[in-house]
């Protein structure tokens, strides 16, 4: 197992990547309202992609077929985009990837349509303060399970929510998947070390009940084993000395929620809340 470390002028690159997936999320939230097909919301962001000079991480990789991950209500990620059409009360995860100047962005967001329940309302916000608590302790000198640590106490131990085991955070780079893992569960002061030039994936997926997941028979969706719904909010972040340095930006996506009328804009600005 090997982690491959940035230069300056490679984390510069990766931030470009990284930015284009957030304002691909941003398009991507325009356009959610209920009637509104899975399929048509990947085909916007396949081709907005492609339009900026980039390619889509996802397609291709070990055969996924689709642009983007698009997971509803009980599909926690790797859900196929389709002729689903999204309705009042569902919670949808949109996760992209980009390949660009041979470096990847992947970020993921979760969006609440129309009128949600209070209950995934605070789903989706502890679940985004949650990556903001790891991020908070992605900084060179501290270990890969302060992060674990950080998103598994504000869910788990504050919320009861479940943590997924089954899938982790990952390493970034000129790969979709890089050294390290970054679980959202584990023990402080553990794990790999985190160093100056490491990008890594930072993505908790919080179920709202039970911590299991099954894999469905399309080969890819993994959904939760009660059939609750879970939420999933992914950033890209290079450490640094002193201070994380978020690639990605909630920022686009953001505005493009509050003004999107079909969106539940009970919570909202959040973005690096705890910076
Ligand atoms: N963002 C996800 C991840 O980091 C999606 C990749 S799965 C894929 O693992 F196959 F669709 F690419
Ligand atoms: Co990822």
């Amino acid at each position: 197992a090997m982690i491959h470390y940035k230069s300056k002028t490679e984390i510069e690159l990766m931030r470009q990547s990284s930015l284009l997936v957030s304002e691909t999320l941003a398009l991507v939230a325009s356009h959610i309202k209920p009637g509104v097909t899975t399929l048509a919301l990947d085909s916007i962001a396949e081709q907005f992609i492609l339009d900026h000079g980039a390619t889509a991480s996802f397609k291709g990789y070990h055969g996924y077929p689709f642009t983007c991950c698009i997971s509803v209500n009980d599909a926690v990620v790797h859900g196929f985009p389709g002729k689903q059409e999204l309705k009042d009360g569902d919670i949808v995860s949109v996760d992209v990837g980009v390949f660009k100047n041979g470096f990847h962005g992947d970020s993921a967001y979760t969006f609440a349509v129309g009128e949600t329940s209070e209950a995934l309302q605070q789903l989706l916000r502890v679940t985004k303060e949650s990556l903001y608590k790891g991020i908070e302790k992605a900084i060179h000198g501290n270990r890969v399970g302060d992060i674990s640590w950080a998103i598994q106490e504000h869910t788990e131990k504050k919320y009861g929510y479940g943590v997924v085991r089954d899938l982790v955070g990952h390493g970034l780079g000129r790969q979709l998947h890089e050294e390290p893992q970054v679980p959202n569960y584990g023990k402080r002061g553990t794990g790999a070390k985190l160093k100056e030039g490491m990008v890594i994936a930072i993505e908790p997926m919080i179920n709202l009940g039970t911590r299991d997941v099954y894999q469905d028979k399309d080969g890819w969706t993994i959904r939760t084993a009660d059939g609750k719904p879970a939420a999933h909010f992914e950033h890209d972040v290079a450490i640094e000395k002193g201070r994380p340095d978020i690639l990605s930006s909630f920022a686009p996506i953001e505005a493009a929620e509050k003004a999107n009328a079909n969106l539940c804009s009970a919570y909202y600005g959040l973005e690096n809340p705890v910076l």
